[in-house]
């Protein structure tokens, strides 16, 4: 195994957009950022030196950070921000990972413009489970604000009231024609008639959840969260923030020049939102660069139906090892609900829904950042800073009976809290994910820092264990996934790598509103079960 070394150095840059000059948040002046190339095993070391007027984390969203969790990256999770002017050097192992990853700023809304990919091959010598591509391309989804990122996180906090839509749709950081001053602003993959390329799909983007489509051409999914999937192939693909899909696409069509476009899926109801499809071209040799894109075969922005089908298709390549055994059984409730317009915020009219406060949680708790790094917190053993009663299902409004919701799951109410489950070394674990919410419902892209999980099932409506058919053969092993509209998933997983995890919605707003809860997963027994001590260089807040 070798050891990649990398620089990263978060800076600003001036960026032309949308007839609009801007500073924005960069890696080494770079928008998306820099690739991380790596060969699975291999030690992976990033020194970041920040150099942006903002606070900055960085994390390495779908490495599972076997025994460093220091590198995990959650700001106030598993480390202090780096400060400007600081470094932190950021060392893991790809161990036992590889596929297509995506890296990203975990401080407020940063991530907007400090992303990239991380690509990781295997060892030599093994090949893929298909045909070696002809060439492979990254394409990173993303949101494009003609707004400071940090400033509209607090803004839109201190409104009460939802964000407003993205400026634009990006395809590797282009718009597309679509929009305004961006006709040149395209992103262009060149393709030899006949030959199939490897397309690394990345959804980057802050606050949606987004389908993808070439005009004319079918979609082979092949790997999904840096996992092999059994062979499934469709028209268009669906990407909630955080995932990836890893799609092979042949170009046997009559030579000219495709459309590839991104689009928004958005299940909630009277959330404005951007729905303008950024394109890129898949531009066949020969063709000529002016002739008209077909325009891509986009779902309508509300399509669950679509997503059933893609989540439906995907299953990992070969039976897995699912817990067949359980032993500790969760049950939480995603909810958006309102909470009272508070006093310090009485100058402002609250714009939540019926004057209140957007708010959102996991079994009625609404969590709060901690001003300090729980990881810390909870290696130090320094108190005051967290409880660990975190309810093991809702709170409120909610009658349990055998393992199951006996009546509709119900948000109206959130208490607000630093609420953390322990689990012991080694515990089995089954995650039940019920999307609730008076004041809406929609899909959740719920992502588990440090593990990879089962997705044993999921469906619409409420959880129920008589019906739910779960999948112990061969189901996905994913580390975001999408919680279906007013529905349900099953997670399983083995809480085998001790240290502090965060659990989120992966839509930034969400996040901000407190959709999140962390797991401490205590050390096992020896050297091979226990969190090594914190780095010389971590960060102090
Ligand atoms: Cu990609 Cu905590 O997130």
């Amino acid at each position: 195994r070798s050891t990649r070394f990398y620089d990263f150095k978060l800076q600003t840059m001036k960026i032309t957009k949308l007839c609009n000059t801007r500073d924005i948040v960069t890696v080494n002046g770079m928008y998306p950022g820099p690739v991380v190339y790596a060969q699975e095993d291999d030690r992976v070391i990033i020194r970041v030196t920040n150099q942006s007027p903002y606070n900055a984390t960085i994390h390495w969203h779908g490495v599972r950070q076997r025994l460093s969790c220091w590198s995990d990256g959650p700001s106030y999770i598993t480390q202090c921000p780096i400060q400007t002017g600081q470094t932190y050097t950021y060392e893991f192992t790809m161990l036992q990972q590889k596929g297509t990853f995506l890296w990203h700023a975990h401080f407020s809304w940063l991530r907007g413009t400090v992303y990239g990919a991380i690509v990781v091959y295997p060892k030599t010598g093994v090949p893929y489970p298909f045909k070696f591509p002809y060439e492979e391309h990254i394409i990173i989804l993303g949101e494009y604000w003609l707004r400071d990122l940090v400033q509209l996180e607090q803004a839109t906090l201190a409104s009460g009231g939802g964000p407003p839509p993205a400026d634009a749709f990006t395809i590797n950081g282009h718009p597309g024609p679509k929009y305004n001053c961006s006709s040149n602003d395209v992103y262009t993959i060149s393709v030899v008639p006949g030959k199939t390329y490897l397309l690394r799909l990345i959804n980057a983007a802050l606050n949606m959840e987004n389908f993808f489509a070439i005009a004319n051409h079918k979609l082979t999914i092949v790997e999904a969260d840096a996992e092999y999937t059994k062979p499934f192939t469709t028209d268009r693909v669906m990407l909630g923030p955080g995932q990836t899909l890893n799609v092979l696409v042949t170009a046997d069509q009559p030579i000219a020049q495709y459309s590839m476009g991104m689009g928004p899926y958005m299940s909630a109801r009277n959330v404005p939102f951007q729905n303008i499809t950024s394109i890129a071209y898949f531009q066949y040799l020969g063709a000529t660069t002016n002739s008209l894109a077909l325009p891509a075969p986009l779902p309508s922005f509300n399509d669950n139906l679509a997503v059933k089908t893609v989540m439906d298709g995907l299953k990992s390549l070969n039976s897995v090892n699912v817990p067949k055994e359980i032993d500790t059984n969760l049950f939480i409730t995603i909810g958006i609900n309102v909470q009272k317009c508070k006093s310090k915020m009485s100058q402002q009219s609250c714009q939540g829904v019926n004057g209140g406060v957007m708010a959102a949680s996991m079994n009625n708790i609404s969590f709060i950042k901690p001003n300090i790094s729980l990881l810390e917190a909870y290696y130090k053993k320094i108190n005051g800073y967290y409880t660990e009663d975190f309810p093991g299902v809702p709170l409120k409004f909610y009658d349990f009976v055998n393992g199951a919701p006996n009546n509709i799951p119900n948000d109206t109410s959130s208490l607000n809290g630093t609420r953390i489950k322990v689990l012991e070394y080694g515990t089995r674990v089954q995650l039940i994910l019920q999307d609730t919410g008076t004041v809406t419902t929609e899909n959740h892209p719920i992502h588990l820092h440090g593990y990879s999980f089962y997705v044993v099932g999921f469906g619409t409506g409420n959880y129920n264990p008589q019906t739910a058919n779960l999948n112990l053969v061969d189901p996905p092993y994913m580390n975001t996934i999408g919680v279906p509209v007013g529905g349900w998933a099953a997670i399983r997983f083995v809480a085998d790598n001790p240290g502090v995890w965060f659990m989120h919605c992966h839509l930034e707003i969400h996040l901000s509103w407190g959709l999140s809860v962390a797991f401490v997963v205590k050390n096992g027994v020896g050297e091979l079960e226990t969190l090594p001590h914190p780095p010389a260089d971590l960060p102090r807040c």
